[in-house]
């Protein structure tokens, strides 16, 4: 038996929510607590997600104490910590992979599996390896697992063939205690990197740069305790603004920085959505018909890949051909196939899909194959007609807080129950 979210769609969404903290900001920040030797980092608005939990038990496996409750975090780190990661945590999710940079500098050793490939494309490290390697680790890939080791990690410029989320943050993290200066160049410019390079400085880093394509860091010999609020998560707003727009509604999500919605936001009114912008506040409604438009997803500031299942589902059922371009993952069309079924008209050519509005969806019981592909599925039976019922939620739940919640306090008609995989009707 497994948890599956019924949806009876066709109910514009309508009323207020609140954005949870980021994720993929919470993640790095908590592996670079690890830097601290014999110190305490304070998070506050902390997401309550599955892969929190997943990275929380990492960091307790190698002898850090997490504490969280009511999205506040204490990580406490003993000077001695263990720099051995188990394949089991690694394996579960790809982030976890954002320890091996904090556990080399201050252990001078760390032992990563390869975190492997995933639903969404084979997801290599190798530009987190060559970056590390660079500084002076000695990197050895064997028996399906990193170990990299070094006694002095040195400053120097490493340039990034591809502004890599991950490699930014691993070779940022390592190069903290680094002798002399790092530039990293053609970095990453995410918020959540920002985000991370703030902490940083409020544990007593030296580092500038942060949100521009140079990321620049002076060594220090050590970090102190500090306290960190973690930024509004730009993917879960951004998907309820999208819950809005697709059932014909009117959502407003607050607690956001407008500035980190710019692609979503512009995509939207270029489809002829109505966007009202407001301190810390965004609404977004439709009075007629969308209209297709077409979508490229790019490395920050640009259209995000993680909204780009969502924005095809919206594009399903806008008047005229849409044709979204999946730049950055190779893999990341696992919602075609439900969307399909349930009645879209999506034709996938290599890395684009091209997307002919349809007149309605129909509700069936479809499965999340990855997180965003999981929140597209609901977003479509939203505002699908009939039942639609989402399998294998816990894909969804590791990014999405209390997501059944949220919509229904909407006025979505929707509610969880338990079903046997042989009752399925796929
Ligand atoms: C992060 C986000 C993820 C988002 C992605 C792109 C977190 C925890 N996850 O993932 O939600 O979809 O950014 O915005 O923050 N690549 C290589 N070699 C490497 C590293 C990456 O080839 O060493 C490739 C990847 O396979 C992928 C592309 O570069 O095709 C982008 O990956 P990257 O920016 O590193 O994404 P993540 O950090 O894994």
């Amino acid at each position: 038996m497994s948890q599956v979210l019924c949806i009876r769609g066709g109910h514009p969404l309508r009323g207020a929510v609140v954005a949870q903290g980021s994720k993929n900001a919470t993640l790095p920040i908590m592996a670079a607590a690890l830097l601290l030797k014999g110190g305490k980092l304070r998070l506050k608005r902390v997401p309550n997600l599955l892969d929190i939990a997943t990275m929380a038990d990492l960091l307790k496996y190698l002898g850090v104490c997490v504490d969280f409750d009511n999205h506040e975090m204490s990580i406490d780190v003993p000077e001695e910590i263990s720099w051995e990661t188990p394949p089991s945590l690694v394996r579960k999710m790809r982030a976890s992979s954002l320890v091996l940079g904090p556990l080399l500098s201050r252990c001078g050793k760390a032992v990563l599996p390869l975190p492997g490939g995933c639903a969404i494309g084979s997801r290599p490290i190798d530009l987190h390896l060559k970056g590390l390697s660079k500084m002076g680790a000695s990197i050895e890939v064997a028996h399906g697992a990193v170990t990299a080791e070094a006694r002095e990690l040195r400053g120097t410029r490493i340039y990034l063939d591809f502004p890599s989320v991950g490699a930014t943050e691993n070779v940022l993290m390592a190069a903290v205690f680094a002798k002399g200066e790092t530039l990293i160049e053609n970095a990453a410019r995410e918020p959540e990197i920002a985000n991370l390079a703030q902490a940083l400085r409020e544990m007593g880093a030296d580092i500038s740069g942060e949100g521009t394509g140079i990321i620049r860091i002076r060594g220090v010999d050590a970090l102190h305790d500090a306290e960190v609020e973690i930024i509004p998560d730009r993917i879960e707003a951004s998907t309820y603004l999208l819950a809005g727009v697709i059932t014909g509604g009117e959502v407003t999500v607050k607690g956001v920085i407008l500035e980190h919605l710019d692609a979503l936001l512009a995509k939207l009114e270029e489809a002829g959505a109505t966007v009202a912008r407001n301190e810390g506040e965004v609404k977004a409604y439709v009075k007629n018909k969308l209209h297709s438009i077409n979508v490229k997803t790019l490395p920050y500031p640009g259209f995000p890949t993680d909204l780009q299942p969502q924005m095809m589902a919206l594009l399903s059922l806008a008047s005229g051909t849409s044709v979204i371009r999946e730049e950055i993952f190779e893999a990341r069309f696992l919602h075609v196939g439900d969307l399909k079924r349930m009645g879209a008209a999506i034709e996938v050519q290599g890395n684009m899909a091209i997307v002919k509005g349809c007149p309605e969806l129909m509700g069936c019981d479809v499965k999340a194959t990855d997180l965003r592909a999981g929140a597209a599925l609901i977003l479509a039976g939203l505002a699908a007609k009939g039942e639609t019922r989402v399998h294998a939620l816990q894909h969804i739940w590791r990014g999405y807080e209390q997501i059944e919640e949220k919509i229904a306090s909407l006025g979505a008609s929707l509610n969880l129950t338990e079903m046997a995989e042989e009752e399925v009707k796929w």
